[in-house]
């Protein structure tokens, strides 16, 4: 049987990231995980060795998959950096704060009269990383949660971020989106390609991402 995806290493990002403001706040989003847990379980069925960087406990992890617990944005960009070397392919599904708090007390913020304002700093950009610091042979996979312009945001995603793939989608579609256990996507390849499939369970879109690293990994 041919089996080209067997022994390869792959590692996914998924679900949303905690940015904590204090020891009882945080930052977040609507990022359940779904998507890159899908991922993960399809790739591991087609033997590769997966790592899976997450903040989302709740959900059971498939078996054989190697998970790495983290919480905010910063603790993901260290855990990818630090398992990035080995990796053939990385299929970035977080939802990763781009702000977080420029300061976090350490005690609880007490209210006080009148309005509370909050700084907060940019974050790494973990996938525009690992894309402009990929291997020759390394396949790199970004999505895209769109709003509007889906196309075009699509698009300048996958230039900015060196992507090899960019997989959109919008979410205010039915049947799209956070928690959802399906997804309507447009896949975009850097080499021009642009594949848009139906509504799909989550685990069929996970199937048609393993298909294209595949094939391009066999391009490298
Ligand atoms: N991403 C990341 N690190 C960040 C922000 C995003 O790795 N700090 C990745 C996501 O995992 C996803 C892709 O970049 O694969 C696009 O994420 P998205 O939230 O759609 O877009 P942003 O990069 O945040 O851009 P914008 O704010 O313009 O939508």
């Amino acid at each position: 049987m041919n089996r080209p995806f067997w022994g390869k290493n792959v590692l996914i990002t998924a679900g949303a990231t905690r940015e904590k403001l204090d020891p009882v706040r945080y930052f977040t989003n609507h990022s359940t995980g779904k998507m890159g847990f899908a991922v993960a379980e399809v790739a591991k069925r087609a033997g590769a060795n997966v790592t899976l960087i997450t903040s989302t406990r709740e959900r059971l992890v498939p078996p054989g998959v190697n998970a790495v617990y983290v919480g905010s944005a910063e603790e993901m960009y260290a855990a990818v950096k630090e398992n990035q070397a080995k990796q053939d392919a990385f299929v970035m599904t977080a939802a990763v704060a781009d702000y977080t708090p420029q300061f976090v007390s350490e005690q609880k913020i007490k209210k006080q009269p009148g309005d509370f304002k909050i700084e907060m700093k940019r974050t790494k950009d973990i996938l525009a990383d690992i894309g402009e610091t990929k291997t020759a042979n390394q396949v790199v996979v970004g999505f895209a949660a769109e709003t509007e312009n889906i196309r075009e945001n699509a698009l300048k995603k996958l230039a900015s971020k060196k992507a090899d793939f960019i997989v959109a989608n919008d979410i205010t579609d039915a049947g799209a989106g956070f928690g959802t256990d399906t997804n309507i996507v447009t896949i975009y390849g850097a080499n021009g390609s642009e594949e848009s499939f139906p509504l799909l369970d989550k685990s069929e879109v996970a199937k048609e991402i393993v298909k294209r690293i595949t094939s391009r990994l066999e391009q490298k």
